[in-house]
């Protein structure tokens, strides 16, 4: 069951809600998004009914939610939600363009590849300083210097930055810098990191599991929004499956599924899901058309010497046809670029 509060509930209505619940038993989670505040009641569903809860000071509506997840699922919530990063929105209005070095090497690499996203019209800068590699031999990413040269990065072009979390024990430094906070596939279903996510004041940027159902994803979505944050944006990149044409397998599919259940933004990730460069524009294309709220892409000034994953990397020229695209593209869905 979800409390959907109204506009002007106060945080006394708020409290007095959370004691009726914890009184019979139950138990509040108070959710907060950019445009509203939901309170999620786990417990004896009907023993809440005797509660009288809609006629409460500050609530606007009731509902019982059939999905597993409630606080991310449409049913309490039609309108498709905006996030918020830094100011620049992601949601249903808008096609936002992300794009930034897979890994943060050096502050010249970073400046250059932001410069370049800058340039084709990206309003977020992202880029790893905590890398989640398959191998411990391969390039772990600088940590905390990494995040110095992202914020060095942003004061020189305005950019707010993304950047991925892997360990909940890392998630209060990573917040001091970051504008968003990634959760990457290998990390979909650690609760720990969901949770401590959930509680860090910042958007977060959910990627789905490369073995996940779309429910289990939800789920570990659920699991952030439980901690008091619905500003999430979730992202598609790519499922194992049985192909090895392409790193892995985008599921477009994903984007309207997912939006149909839940109320939060998509946005798609066409440099990992295929994990070739020449297959960033077609899935980029792909993604806008079929209503994506967003595309985050890889580039690199120099991706024959990057450290994490130059294949898929653009270079100058090809970012430059994907703006064209997107642009091109928004326009044909009826949206705008941020
Ligand atoms: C990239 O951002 C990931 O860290 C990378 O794709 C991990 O893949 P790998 O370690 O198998 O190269
Ligand atoms: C990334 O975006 O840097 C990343 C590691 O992606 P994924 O988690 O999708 O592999």
């Amino acid at each position: 069951m979800v409390i959907v509060m109204a506009a002007d509930a106060t945080p006394w209505d708020i409290q007095a809600i959370v004691e009726l619940v914890e009184a019979a038993g139950g138990e509040a989670f108070v959710s907060r998004g950019v445009s509203r505040i939901i309170i999620g009641l786990v417990g004896d569903v009907d023993q809440f009914a005797t509660l009288n809860l809609r006629g409460m000071p500050g609530v606007r509506n009731v509902v019982r939610i059939s999905a597993k997840y409630k606080l991310v699922s449409r049913e309490h919530h039609s309108e498709r939600s905006t996030v918020r990063v830094a100011g620049v929105p992601i949601g249903p209005r808008t096609v936002t363009l992300i794009a930034g070095p897979c890994a943060v090497e050096t502050l010249d690499q970073t400046l250059a590849a932001a410069r370049m996203a800058q340039a084709a019209g990206a309003t977020l800068l992202r880029g790893g300083a905590y890398k989640p590699r398959t191998s411990p031999y391969a390039f772990q990413g600088l940590g905390e210097r990494g995040l110095r040269i992202l914020a060095e990065v942003r004061e020189e072009t305005g950019l707010p930055v993304v950047t991925e979390v892997v360990g909940a024990h890392d998630v209060e430094t990573v917040a001091s810098y970051a504008d968003m906070l990634q959760v990457g596939t290998r990390n979909m279903q650690n609760f720990a990191l969901l949770q401590a996510v959930g509680e860090a004041g910042r958007p977060v940027l959910l990627k789905r599991g490369m073995n996940a159902t779309i429910e289990e994803w939800l789920m570990a979505a659920e699991y952030i929004a439980q901690r008091g944050n619905l500003d999430i944006v979730l992202c598609e990149r790519g499922i194992r499956t049985f192909e090895p044409s392409t790193r892995n397998t985008l599921d477009i599919s994903a984007v309207p599924v997912v939006q149909r259940l839940s109320h939060l933004p998509v946005i798609v990730d066409p440099s990992h899901s295929g994990g070739r460069r020449d297959l960033v524009l077609p899935l980029s294309r792909a993604a806008v058309v079929a209503g994506a709220d967003g595309v985050i892409v890889d580039v690199h000034p120099h991706p024959e010497i990057a450290l994490c994953d130059g294949p898929q990397a653009l270079v100058h020229e090809d970012l430059e046809e994907l703006a064209r695209s997107v642009t091109e593209l928004t326009a044909f869905m009826g949206r705008r670029q941020p």
